[in-house]
């Protein structure tokens, strides 16, 4: 079954929005498969942001998501991938739809409270980085006949 990365990002913490954002993936029917709080290093913030290494916002974004904790989690469903990115709304939230997490809930493109991986690549990278395998939780719940 499909996996992705999620991560609250700092601001989504500080602003007390954690239970919601999780709410919202709990509800659509997503299996959480692990979670962590925590400190994100700087080597840790370099390899996840990679890709966006030579972009002239690197650096803010790198000091943005080292500023604080955050909950990074693993989710698990059917086209979990695509679908977090939709729940998720555009990656600035002036541009995001009502009803998605950065439409609803976050105005600032550097301050857009969610992270979701954005490829089945991305996803397996950045589980690997932030999770290890015995982390990852493998059951059954009684809903999961009513949604896989
Ligand atoms: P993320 O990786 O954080 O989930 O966000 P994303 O895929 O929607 O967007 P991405 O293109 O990967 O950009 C990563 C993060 O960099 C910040 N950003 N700032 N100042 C700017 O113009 C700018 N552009 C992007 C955002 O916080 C974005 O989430
Ligand atoms: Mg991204």
């Amino acid at each position: 079954m499909e996996q992705t990365f999620v991560m609250v990002k700092p601001d989504g913490v500080q602003r007390s929005l954690v239970g919601e954002i999780i709410r919202r993936i709990e509800s659509k029917g997503y299996k959480l498969k692990a979670i962590k709080f925590m400190i994100i290093s700087q080597e840790l913030a370099r390899e996840h942001y990679v890709e966006h290494v030579d972009k002239a916002f690197f650096k803010d974004l790198l000091s943005f998501i080292t500023s604080g904790p955050v909950v990074a989690m693993v989710w698990e469903g059917e086209g979990v991938i695509a679908s977090m990115r939709l729940l998720m709304g555009k990656t600035n939230p002036t541009e995001a739809e009502p009803g998605t997490i950065r439409g609803d809930l976050a105005v600032k493109v550097d301050q857009n409270i969610i992270h979701g991986s954005d490829s089945p690549e991305a996803a397996q990278r950045e589980i690997s980085l932030f999770f290890q395998e015995r982390e990852i939780i493998d059951y059954n719940r009684a809903i999961d006949r009513w949604i896989s």
